[in-house]
This record gives C-alpha cells, sequence and structure tokens, in this order.
C-alpha cells in the first residue's frame, strides 16, 4: 500500500542555512489554499509558492493514466522553476493516485493529502460516517486501502461528488451558490441505519472546506465534519524541524502561479488575504 507520509529517509531535512525554508503547495484549484493557511498558521517565515493547476481543473474527472502523467510533467515543470525544499500535495484526487510516482521521480521531499479515515474512526461513536470528496478520489485504491486499514469495522459511505469542488471555486471568486446544489451533494452523506446516525464527516477534498459554514447551515443534523489540513501542516512543521509554534510574525509574502497563466481578477482578494502575489 502506498503511504501517504514521507518514508523515514525523508524526515529532518536538511535545509541551506543562511534561507527560509522554500515550500511548494499545489492542488488544482484554490482548494489547497486551505492547507496553505494551515502551514502559514504554523510557519509564517516559510517562502510559499502556491501552484494551481486551473488548466487541468476539475481533476475529479481524469482518467487515472492521463492524470498521472500529467501531475509528472506539470511537477517537473514547477520544481524546476521554484526549487522548493518541500512539495505539498495539497489535493487528494492527486495524492491518492501520483504521491509513489513523485516520490520515485524526484528528490524533494512531497507530504500528500489523502482522506483522514483513520481520524474519523477514532472520532465516531455511531460507526458511520460518510467521505465526501471528488468522484475520483472515491474510486481510488488507495482510499479504499485506507478503509480496509482503519474502518473496516465502521459502516463507511463514499461519496463522490460531482460538482462541489467547481462551486467551491466559485465561492471563492465570491459568486453566490446554489444552496439546492450543495444540499443534493451533501445529503448522500447523512444515513440512518436502524437508529444509528451519521455523526462524522470527512472532507476529502480541499476546496471543501472553504463550504463548512454552509454545510452545517444545510445538514440535516449535526456533526463532526473533518479537515485534515491542520495535521498536514504539523508534519510539514515537523519536516522543517519546526516543532514549536513559531514566535508571533508577520506573513512571508508568497506568491500564486496558475497554469494557465491568468489570474481572474475575483481571486485577487482572496489570494491576497493569503498574502500571495501574482
Ligand atoms: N482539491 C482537490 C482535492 O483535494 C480536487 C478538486 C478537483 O480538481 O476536482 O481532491
Amino acid at each position: 500500500m502506498m503511504t501517504a507520509q514521507p518514508s523515514p529517509s525523508q524526515v529532518g531535512l536538511a535545509l541551506p542555512p543562511g534561507r527560509p525554508p522554500r515550500c511548494l503547495v499545489f492542488d488544482s484549484g484554490v482548494g489547497g489554499l486551505s492547507v496553505l493557511r494551515e502551514i502559514q498558521a504554523l510557519l509564517p517565515d516559510v517562502d510559499i509558492t502556491y501552484a494551481a493547476d486551473d488548466a487541468g481543473f476539475p481533476y475529479g474527472a481524469w482518467m487515472e493514466r492521463k492524470l498521472v502523467d500529467h501531475v509528472m510533467d506539470l511537477m517537473g515543470q514547477l520544481i524546476a522553476t521554484h526549487r522548493p525544499d518541500l512539495v505539498v500535495i495539497a489535493c487528494n484526487t492527486a495524492s491518492t493516485l501520483v504521491l509513489p510516482a513523485l516520490r520515485q521521480r524526484f528528490d524533494t521531499p512531497f507530504v500528500g493529502t489523502v482522506p483522514a479515515i483513520k481520524t474519523a474512526a477514532s472520532t465516531t461513536r455511531s460507526r458511520v460516517v460518510a467521505v465526501l470528496a471528488t468522484p475520483g478520489t472515491v474510486k481510488r485504491d488507495y482510499t479504499r486501502a485506507l478503509i480496509d486499514t482503519y474502518a473496516s469495522h465502521l459502516d463507511i459511505a463514499l461519496i463522490g461528488a460531482q460538482s462541489l469542488a467547481t462551486l467551491a471555486e466559485a465561492y471563492m471568486r465570491g459568486e453566490p451558490i446554489s444552496d439546492q446544489a450543495v444540499k443534493a451533494e451533501i445529503r448522500p452523506c447523512f444515513r440512518d441505519i436502524r437508529g444509528r446516525k451519521t455523526d462524522t464527516i470527512v472532507l476529502g477534498c480541499t476546496h471543501y472546506p472553504f463550504l463548512t459554514d454552509t454545510f452545517k447551515r444545510l445538514a440535516p443534523w449535526s456533526v463532526t465534519w473533518i479537515d485534515p489540513a491542520p495535521a498536514i501542516a504539523r508534519r510539514v512543521a515537523a519536516l522543517l524541524g519546526r516543532d514549536e509554534r513559531a514566535p508571533a510574525m508577520p506573513q512571508r509574502p508568497g506568491r500564486a502561479v496558475f497554469t494557465t497563466g491568468t489570474i481572474p481578477p475575483a481571486l485577487m482578494p482572496t489570494l491576497a488575504k493569503f498574502s500571495l502575489a501574482a
């Protein structure tokens, strides 16, 4: 089975002195900003490049073989251009598929983002859990393997949402999104199995944490929503040898690169909020 975490040889990076660590955070779109904000909260001095493959968005519908080749090529270009010390694949749809190939080809260490099924298994009381993710992530062998390893004793529903990532992109551009559309996507997560109700929902796509308030408002009952981003940020901090919270300091400005070459003007305020310039 693939591992979500770097191998032991990747732990404790030898970083060159005299400059801040460089971290590349990658997603198909702006969802990875949900991971970036946790990394920034722990490590404000890290030099961050945020790369969004908006030309390839959404990844959820890609054929697996094509997506592997595509991400491998793109990562080669991004690593050559930005020379990161560490890459965070802030995308479940890519991580659950491409991490082993990335680790094999590149020397740069990778931290992946995969559905927090292990956390859900320790949180649920009703043993009825849902994984809300893209259609790609719910189909992956990797996701099935996580369930077999950590959650075979639970009733788990794998819900592949067709349009939630796209709705989250619209939301991040300040556009209104339809409650009905969101409701239809989250509804299958809520099950009642002879009185045992879903009590935990894993946010298996980095776009979804930006919609958590909407999810909570539209949910038929209250559940625990699990966002893996804080754990990913802690992993990044550990790899950079920063187990302690950094003293309060201003956020180091970073940069955003979009593969279409054009950042939609409506996204600029959001990027500015994360101290990212074009
Ligand atoms: N943010 C991505 C994820 O975590 C995927 C969105 C998409 O491209 O479909 O899976």
